[in-house]
């Protein structure tokens, strides 16, 4: 009895030194201890011992079972102070965890990039609305009711009078009607067409220029935009001027640079032109000028609007305009 007694205790108290959870602890005290535990058990088996060895076996049995129970509360005690020190165990000397900094969209990089370089020219940069009135969007340029240019641009109609600007345009005469020239800005901003495809979303983002001053010629608008061009790209960028048409300047040329992925070869994303078209252009036109009360015989001007987008897809390469928009990080983490 004596010895099972001490086998009994001794295994008890192996398996709470061992204990590496509280639970641990417990479940070892319920094991030994508890109603049906191996030590209880023992304790009621001094009961059925003849009388005069019963006072002996139940004095040592009693003090085995006091050391288990004050070695699960050693346990208990030791378990928990060196849960308080984990906490306070910082190791001051382990270079630190590195926080993810975010950055800048890449349209949002580009749109700075391009206004930089415009700003250092001398433009000042301006902001109009997003929602916009048909007179500014339309009238103002030169492009009346029922005007067939109006069929170059899928309008938002907010109501019948109201649109999502399809361009930054606008804000050439809400600028020049409060100013008199020079003026000369640049006016960064969202745009909106109804459609969308792999190169054409619902929103996207235009800078818009503004020159005008008095002998402002056409040789101006080259240059200007030539030394822009260079900036942007790079110094060996070529690039043409290509006429065409907008109602809003007389005469306009579209600007093409020399493919920047096949250096004029021909190739997917220059369709085989080895051109690409990067934004519209053009002298102010005198009804614009008119219509914002200036003097088309005393002050001439050029204005041209580029595409963000259309820029960045070349800079970086990109083959798909959605990409933009998508938040995806991987993508965005690339810039
Ligand atoms: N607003 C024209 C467009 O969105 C671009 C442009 C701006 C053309 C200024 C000429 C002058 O296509």
């Amino acid at each position: 009895m004596e010895q099972s007694i001490d086998q009994v205790g001794a295994a008890a108290l192996r398996e709470i030194e061992a204990a590496l959870t509280p639970e641990a602890v417990h479940e070892a005290n319920t094991k030994y201890l508890g109603r049906k535990g191996l030590m209880t058990q023992l304790l009621r088996g001094v009961a059925q011992l003849p009388a005069q060895e019963r006072p002996a076996a139940g004095r040592h049995a009693n003090q085995v079972k006091q050391r288990i129970e004050a070695a699960c509360q050693e346990a208990l005690d030791r378990l928990e102070a060196a849960a308080a020190s984990r906490v306070e165990r910082i190791d001051v000397s382990l270079p630190g965890r590195k926080f993810g900094s975010g950055s800048l969209h890449p349209l949002t990089q580009i749109t700075h990039r391009i206004c930089d370089i415009l700003t250092r020219m001398g433009f000042e940069v301006v902001e109009g609305p997003e929602v916009e009135s048909d007179y500014y969007n339309f009238e103002a340029l030169n492009i009346p009711k029922n005007h067939p240019a109006r069929d170059m641009q899928d309008t938002f109609y907010v109501s019948e009078d109201i649109v999502l600007r399809t361009h930054t345009s606008p804000t050439q005469p809400r600028v020049m009607e409060k100013r008199t020239p020079p003026v000369r800005i640049i006016a960064p901003g969202k745009v909106y067409r109804c459609d969308s495809d792999i190169t054409h979303t619902p929103m996207f983002h235009q800078v818009e220029g503004l020159l005008v001053d008095k002998n402002i010629s056409f040789g101006d608008l080259k240059g200007t935009l030539t030394a822009f061009v260079h900036q942007m790209f790079d110094p060996l960028t070529r690039l043409r001027f290509r006429p065409s048409f907008f109602p809003f300047t007389e005469p306009s040329a579209e600007v093409d640079i020399l493919c920047v992925i096949c250096r004029g070869k021909g190739c997917r994303v220059c369709k085989q032109s080895g051109w690409l078209e990067i934004l519209g252009s053009g002298m102010v036109h005198p009804a614009v000028l008119e219509n914002v009360g200036y003097d088309a015989s005393q002050v001439s001007g050029f204005a041209f609007g580029m595409g963000v987008e259309r820029i960045a897809m070349l800079k970086y390469g990109i083959d798909d305009i959605r990409k933009n928009f998508e938040n995806d990080i991987r993508y965005l983490n690339q810039f």
